[in-house]
């Protein structure tokens, strides 16, 4: 009876802003039938930036909201939220609290063959090494070299996914990669999913990317699964997202990232 109640709930997903879309994507392509509420924290983008503390803060917020809200497992899609803050959040929850970077870290254990993987994120994520502690957590022998790329962030959001300005950028920050020999490299943040184009381009086809969001897609499949909690239902999930402010950006750019029409955004205050 508990379990067929939990079934219906929604799952909760909360990234800094409008780059979490990515997560949700792969989410709904995976798991048609759920319901998914998104909280975009549009007010406090960027949390990459940040530091621990304050992104632990937003993270706690975050995290309280979406709980209020009778979900059924949480995702957090931000990766710098994730780097930092997951073992905070899951502190004292009744249910699961995933992140991005256990999924992506395991892929990128599963297919280096050389043992040489890059991660690329945002300034706190690569400073934090989570990714490097998961992976290396796999598999000690794995040598992993993180690089900060903060210019994609604005690069992904004004859409410009395939311009010069964007591949000297891509350049600028993967070449000294490059050189360093990786046969992997982890798109360590939320935004840059849409810049893969550009990324394989520079990096070259010999190097195997790793797209965390499609990993935890799976991993939140394998849970919901695995408690038996998956949506029982015949028809598609509905979605409902709350962002901290500028619902209108949010709808501009969400749009690009989902290459479809955003509906049910709703502003809230704290
Ligand atoms: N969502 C963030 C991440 O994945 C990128 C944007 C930010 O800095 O807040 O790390």
């Amino acid at each position: 009876m508990v379990k067929i109640e939990k079934m219906k709930r929604p799952i909760g997903i909360f990234d800094s802003g409008v780059g979490g879309l990515t997560v949700f994507k792969e989410l709904t392509n995976l798991l048609p039938r759920e319901d998914i509420i998104y909280l975009g924290d549009t007010a406090r983008i960027p949390y990459g930036t940040r530091s621990p503390k304050t992104i632990i803060k937003y993270s706690l917020e975050n995290t309280k909201f979406l709980l209020s809200q009778g979900i059924k497992v949480l995702v957090v899609a931000c990766n710098t939220s994730s780097a930092v803050s997951l073992p905070h959040l899951q502190q004292e929850n009744e249910i699961p609290i995933l992140g991005v970077i256990e999924p992506g870290a395991r892929r990128a254990s599963e297919v280096t063959q050389n043992k040489k993987v890059g991660v690329i994120g945002t300034e706190a994520t690569v400073k934090s090494r989570a990714y490097e502690r998961a992976i290396q957590g796999i598999d000690p022998q794995i040598k992993v070299v993180g690089q900060h790329c903060p210019l994609f962030v604005p690069l992904a959001e004004e859409g410009w996914i395939d311009n010069q300005v964007t591949r000297l950028t891509v350049q600028s920050y993967l070449l000294p990669l490059r050189e360093k020999m990786i046969d992997t490299l982890v798109l360590g943040c939320t935004h840059y999913p849409l810049l893969e184009g550009v990324i394989r381009e520079i990096i070259g086809d010999g190097v195997c990317l790793v797209n965390s969001a499609k990993e935890t897609a799976k991993e939140v499949k394998r849970i919901l699964d695995e408690e038996d909690i998956t949506s029982q239902g015949d028809s598609n999930g509905s979605y409902k997202f709350y962002v901290t402010d500028n619902a209108e950006r949010f709808i501009k750019v969400g749009e690009i990232f989902l290459g479809r029409e955003l509906k049910g955004v709703e502003e809230i205050e704290w």
